[in-house]
């Protein structure tokens, strides 16, 4: 490895970061994280703080499990890579669909398809959802419904159906066909209604009217979060994704339940669905399903689509994949982490870790007016969005959000920002102690707007 002046000096030179803008990356580099042990991370400078981010909403085990590190490692000795299309798998592969089937079973899912990614999955479940009603002698099901503030990867047909612009504006013309809801966002909606519960009806009523505008016969899926990550932390009432699916269910339209961030624990059950007492047809997972230690997703079938592909003609075959579909060193670390995951329950400290988180920033938004609204209690997912003016709810300038960030980093938290949101996702083998250094953080970072 070079050294410390080499990276500092080459840092975001030769390298375009996601999400961000290149030439502002050169003038503000990226912080350079160098090390991570438990919850916390350390940068070049040896500064060391917990990471509310928890990588990106992803290293749910934390950055110190060995049984996952053991097993990728012994993995790339055994067999580092084979192709997984038709004709040839390998023993990993095997092992972890069993294993993710088995996680996911009490959401009704049967079958597994390996990726790369999140947005891989998402992409998945969309395109088997169009070849789902193909089979079934329903070609014309080929739109998407989906809700603002949704974030679905950046694949086309992600960001077709994501529901922020920032996603979308560059990119367009997108996939056509696809339509969006209001988000479930008491604070702010269309209907100025604060209300969840009767916010969740008024969404359920634009849907039954969406779904009569465009015909349920030209209509494949609906994609949702079951709590919305990347838009803000958005919970809905718990009401609204039983509406959502009662009413695909009654229209013949699929239902996607995007778990990328929700599966595997994050909001105190095993999955979003779960959570909210949802079976979907399908669900797009990443993150989690390896704690971002190897990149891998999972789009998973309920019984009901797999029975359609699998007796169906030889239009049944599946198209779609990718060079490290059931990667065996992915499968690998799938394996070991849901295996740790069970052992160390962690949607069982995900409940009590994010209601401590969120009260914690309930607290601090009866010190701080420039604190708009809190969103979370449903995990370790917790949202504070950021105001210059309360009554008016008028967001926050991204000068004064960089420098709550900054302060608060400095304070002893990584935390992520989206616009003039502040976004936390730790690692969900958090301590109590630890949720404390973050609400302690935050709370310098908020006295330095
Ligand atoms: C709900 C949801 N879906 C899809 C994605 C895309 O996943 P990836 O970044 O792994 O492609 C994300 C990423 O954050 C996500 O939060």
């Amino acid at each position: 490895m070079k050294d410390e002046n080499f990276l500092k000096e080459n840092n975001a030179r030769h390298l375009w970061h996601p999400m961000g803008h290149p030439g502002d990356a050169q003038q503000n580099p990226p912080k350079i994280i160098t090390g991570a042990e438990g919850v916390k991370i350390t940068d070049i400078d040896g500064h060391s703080v917990v990471d509310a981010v928890g990588g990106l909403w992803c290293v749910n085990l934390g950055y110190s499990n060995d049984v996952v590190k053991e097993a990728i490692s012994k993995q790339l000795y055994d067999l580092p890579y084979y192709s997984a299309f038709a004709g040839s798998t390998n023993p990993p592969a095997i092992e972890a669909s069993h294993a993710v089937r088995e996680f996911f079973e009490e959401d009704g899912m049967a079958r597994v398809f390996f990726t790369s990614g999140g947005s891989d999955s998402v992409e998945t479940c969309l395109r088997l959802a169009r070849q789902y009603h193909r089979l079934r002698g329903e070609p014309t099901r080929t739109k998407f419904l989906s809700l603002k503030k949704g974030y679905h990867g950046t694949h086309f047909g992600g960001a077709s159906v994501n529901g922020n612009n920032r996603f979308r504006l560059n990119y367009e013309p997108l996939l056509p066909g696809c339509h969006h809801l209001p988000a479930p966002y008491p604070y702010r909606n269309p209907f100025n209604e604060t209300d969840p519960a009767k916010l969740a009806q008024n969404i359920a009523a634009v849907l039954e009217d969406e779904i009569a505008f465009q015909g349920a016969e030209n209509i494949a899926a609906l994609i949702m979060e079951p709590i919305l990550g990347a838009g803000g932390v958005i919970v809905p009432d718990a009401t609204f994704m039983p509406l959502m699916r009662e009413i695909c269910d009654r229209h013949g339209i699929l239902l996607i339940s995007d778990e990328v961030i929700t599966g595997f624990g994050r909001t105190g059950d095993w999955s979003g669905a779960r959570h909210w007492g949802v079976k979907p047809d399908m669900m797009s997972t990443a993150k989690g399903i390896t704690s971002g230690y190897f990149p891998v997703g999972a789009a998973l079938f309920s019984d009901k689509v797999a029975e359609v592909f699998e007796t169906a003609g030889a239009d049944g075959a599946i198209f779609t994949g990718y060079t490290y579909s059931a990667h065996p060193v992915g499968a690998a670390a799938v394996i070991a982490t849901l295996s740790e995951t069970k052992r160390l329950n962690t949607a069982a400290n995900a409940g009590p870790r994010g209601k401590q988180l969120f009260e914690g920033v309930q607290k601090l938004a009866e010190k701080y007016d420039i604190i708009g609204d809190v969103r979370g209690g449903h995990g370790l997912m917790t949202g504070i969005e950021i105001v210059s003016d309360k009554a008016a709810k008028t967001p926050m300038d991204a000068a004064t959000m960089k420098r709550i960030h900054e302060t608060t980093y400095q304070a002893g938290a990584m935390v992520r920002l989206g616009m003039h949101n502040i976004l936390m996702s730790p690692p969900l083998t958090i301590t109590e102690d630890e949720v404390n250094v973050i609400l302690s953080a935050l709370d310098a970072g908020f006295a330095a707007a």
